[in-house]
Formats: structure tokens, sequence, C-alpha cells
């Protein structure tokens, strides 16, 4: 299936993802009742909201992700009745029905091209009830060169996982994210991973205009998870847009 550059980092994932944003994603899946989850990686938001109740539709292309998230379920049987999971790129996936609220987290940024989003955001576009929600994530802060820099580690037992990150523009259009995982045991280094991903650039105005070219209107941005409204040029950029009427 599709490389989204998770091949080699996907059992890493949760150890290093600490972005406080579970809650504030279950408060509109509990409001709607349902949620579709595009990109739904290892499950870190769409088996809590499974938690709550709610039955969930999660897509995600990459096959190592969602053998995460498989594994997860297996230890919480409990949720399957309510799981339903797609192997599928946001951008092609099919399901035979419409949904009143829909969201991506950390997956916005993975569409390298006007033409990718347009894409993905259409299709989403036809899976929303008219008026359902939409809402996701855009990092526009870290679209930029930095050297490769430590970035969290992780300890189990004599196990040390140690992260290290680094970005570099390629053209004006996409910057290519190189991450390191050095595995230490009892304090020698025993593996090192590289991962390479690639990540597209937009702007705030870019992201706003893609989002109402698509068919929808955008009812608030956001600067954080505790929907604080958005200030221009911050980093994170959250947008929540309802499906205007017709397909
Ligand atoms: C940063 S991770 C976020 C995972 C999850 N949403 C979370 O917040 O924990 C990005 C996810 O987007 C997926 N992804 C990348 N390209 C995608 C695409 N074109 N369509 C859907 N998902 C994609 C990756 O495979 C990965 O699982």
């Amino acid at each position: 299936m599709t490389k989204t550059g998770y091949e080699k980092s996907a059992e890493f994932y949760d150890y290093f993802d600490m972005k406080d944003n579970i809650d504030f994603f279950c408060s509109y899946a509990l409001r709607e009742g349902e949620a579709l989850d595009i990109g739904a990686g290892t499950g870190r938001i769409s088996i809590p909201i499974l938690e709550k109740d709610i039955k969930t539709w999660s897509v995600e292309p990459s096959s190592e992700m969602l053998e995460q998230f498989i594994n997860k379920l297996d230890e919480k049987p409990e949720l399957n009745r309510l799981s339903e999971l797609v192997q599928a790129d946001a951008c092609t996936f099919k399901l035979e029905r419409k949904f009143k609220f829909a969201f991506m987290s950390g997956v916005f940024d993975h569409f390298l091209t006007n033409k990718d989003r347009e894409h993905a955001l259409t299709n989403i576009n036809k899976h929303l009830e008219e008026g359902g929600l939409l809402v996701f994530d855009v990092f526009i802060g870290l679209m930029k060169d930095s050297s490769l820099k430590p970035a969290g580690i992780h300890k189990i037992d004599s196990k040390e996982i140690r992260r290290f990150v680094g970005s570099k523009t390629m053209d004006d259009k996409t910057i290519k994210v190189t991450l390191i995982f050095e595995i230490y045991e009892d304090d020698k280094l025993v593996e090192e991973i590289k991962q390479i991903s690639y990540a597209g650039i937009i702007n705030q105005k870019g992201v706003i205009e893609q989002v109402e070219q698509s068919g929808f209107q955008i009812l608030n941005l956001y600067g954080n998870y505790d929907f604080t409204p958005y200030e221009n040029n911050k980093e994170l950029l959250i947008i929540e847009a309802k499906k205007l009427s017709g397909d």
C-alpha cells in the first residue's frame, strides 16, 4: 500500500506524539454521535472515541500504522463492534455512507500539492451530510528548515529510544523531514532507524482558500486544542468547517 513515511517508525509513533488533542476531537464526536477519522494512524484518537461508545470509521493508508491500531484493538475486543477500519487514503477512500463529523490530525501536512489537497478535501466533502463538520489541524509554523535536533526520549525498562528530527525545504512547496530513532539497551546503542517523509508547504491563506473551494464554509479557526481563537502567524492552525449544500 501507499508509502506515507511511517514504514519504519510506526511502532514508535505513540511514544512521541504528545499532542494534547484527544479531548478536543472527542468533544465533536460526542456531540455528533459518530466520527470519521481520516489518517487515523495507530488509533491514538479513534480508540479513545470508541471508548466513549461512539461508532468510528478510521481511514488509514499505511499498513504499518494500521498494524499498530489492530494490535491495540486486539487488546480491547469490546471495541470491535463500534470500529470500522478502512485501508485507503484521503483522496480515494469510498464509503457507502455520509457522516456528520470527519476529522484529520497531523494529516493535512502530508498532502504535497494543491491537487492532492483539493482531491482529499473534495472526497471528504462527498462523504459528509449537508451541514456536516470537518475539523483538522495543520502545522504551518513547522514548515521551515531545521538541523537534526533531539525530539524526545522514551524509556521502557532497560531500553531507551531517543528521537531526533530535522527538516529541509526541497523547493517552495515541499519539505523533507528526517526522523532518527536511536535504540539503546543498557546504555549501549544497538540500533539506529532513519525515516524520511515529506510535508507540503502551505500558508494560512492557502489552506483557507482550498477549504472554501472544496465546498466548505469555515466556521472557526482555532490556535489550540482548547478552542482558543487563531492568531495570525501562529504555528498551529485548526480549521472547523461545514459542508455547504450540494455534492
Ligand atoms: C502524524 S500521523 C497522525 C496519525 C493520527 N491522526 C494521530 O493524530 O495520531 C499522520 C497519518 O496520516 C497518514 N497519511 C499520510 N498520507 C495520507 C493520505 N494521503 N491520506 C490519509 N492518511 C494519510 C499517515 O500514514 C499517518 O498515519
